[in-house]
């Protein structure tokens, strides 16, 4: 895991987007996994911008949210394909058909589980996830994989916890109806990422991250298998790092690094 701590969620957010867009040079065909949540919005708020400036183009980029909603429209304004839509999708040049959220709009489940297990084989058709972009939720879930889910499964249903459905309530109306239920990338799946991205802010998130990063391998904290990733960046706002045990060496390591990149390192 490479743990990077910067000053503020700005901070956290230009770094992130500095990191998306090198995958995106570096590809032809680049396929990123999403996220939504309150998280990444000013990651895509900066790709925007850059977008906007002339910068930055995603005509040749796939995208592959973690998860959607069951029981809501995908036009519902809390529908994760709404959500994207609306802070991503429409305002850059991407192509809406390479653009994939798990199909979530059936309540028949069957429907449900085999457009979960499709939606596997469509990661896989794309050659894979280039950059899988990861938020936490504070109870260490990552996409809605919530604790003892198991770590190597699949795209399917998720009954989500209910620490989960408070956390997210805040999203909607006192009389709408909120799920309960998602579909959600597996851990499995998100393991195959060949990189992987967690952003965390605020200092609610700081207890999840120390057990992702410094506790003990356990699907009590599900984001806590991104420890065994070849390639799992982490970056945290102050706030979110602030009860790490090695703050201050994860700190120190990436001084080091930098000083390494600027052929400076004696
Ligand atoms: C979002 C997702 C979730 C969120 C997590 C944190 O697609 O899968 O795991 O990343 O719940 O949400 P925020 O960023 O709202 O704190």
């Amino acid at each position: 895991m490479q743990v990077i701590i910067l000053p503020t969620p700005k901070d956290v957010a230009l770094h992130a987007a500095n990191k998306v867009v090198d995958v995106i040079i570096k590809k032809t065909r680049p396929v990123l996994g999403l996220a939504t949540g309150s998280t990444p919005i000013a990651l895509y708020n900066e790709l925007v911008c850059r977008h906007q400036a002339g910068r930055l183009s995603f005509k040749s980029i796939r995208t592959f949210n973690l998860d959607e909603y069951i029981g809501i429209d995908e036009d519902h304004k809390q529908s994760y394909r709404s959500f994207m839509n609306r802070y991503l999708f429409d305002l850059v040049d991407i192509d809406l058909t390479n653009t994939h959220v798990p199909a979530a709009t059936s309540l028949d489940p069957d429907v449900l589980n085999h457009n979960a297990v499709l939606y596997d084989a469509k990661i896989s058709a794309a050659g894979g996830i280039d950059l899988q972009i990861l938020g936490i939720g504070t109870n260490g879930h990552i996409g809605f994989n919530e604790p003892t889910s198991s770590f190597s499964s699949r795209t399917r249903i998720k009954t989500l916890s209910e620490s989960t459905i408070a956390a997210n309530k805040r999203f909607f109306m006192a009389d709408e109806f909120q799920p309960y239920l998602a579909i959600t990338m597996g851990i499995g799946t998100i393991l195959e990422s060949r990189e992987i991205l967690l952003m965390a802010t605020g200092k609610e998130k700081a207890s999840a991250v120390k057990d992702m990063i410094e506790g003990p391998l356990s699907s009590m904290c599900p984001a806590s298998i991104l420890q065994q990733h070849e390639k799992a960046i982490i970056i945290l706002d102050e706030e979110a790092a602030s009860s790490l045990t090695l703050k201050e060496y994860y700190l120190w390591c990436e001084t080091k690094r930098q000083q390494l990149h600027k052929g400076n390192c004696v």
